[in-house]
């Protein structure tokens, strides 16, 4: 396994709509994508472009979306998850479930378009990892 890049930082917001104006106006983001609702994984998501990297915007979407818990704990938001590309998602869930490490739920196609899967934060240094292939274009 080889430390792949980091393809966005996940970002639990309440409310999308004024994280948006946050990362327009405060931070100064001019490269800001629609909106996806996702809601097999309970979220509407928005990139946020910067120059090396993205930020990926994470509003709740109905009543049993998993970022709920965490904005109860952190109301005003904030960070959720790590995500790092890797070529073989397969491959990649092998050697982690190798490892033991807890994987949440199935491989899943994510927001990219690709597949993607999330490894428990308690197994994984508290950091709620996200590993997705590498998109190909
Ligand atoms: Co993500």
């Amino acid at each position: 396994m080889k430390l792949g890049p980091l393809n966005h930082v996940g970002v639990a917001v309440p409310s999308l709509a004024e994280a948006l104006t946050h990362w327009r106006e405060v931070m100064g983001a001019s490269q800001i994508h629609d909106p996806i609702a996702l809601p097999e994984q309970g979220v509407t998501v928005c990139f946020v472009d910067t120059p090396n990297s993205q930020v990926e915007l994470l509003e709740p979407l109905g009543e049993n979306s998993p970022i709920l818990k965490f904005l109860e704990r952190n109301p005003e938001g904030g960070q959720h998850h790590l995500a790092f590309e890797v070529p073989d998602i397969d491959e990649a869930r092998a050697y982690y479930e190798g490892l033991g490490k807890r994987i949440l739920g199935p491989t899943r196609v994510g927001a990219h378009g690709t597949p993607v899967f999330f490894l428990h934060p308690k197994d994984m240094g508290g950091i709620l990892t996200e590993i997705m292939e590498t998109p190909r274009h």
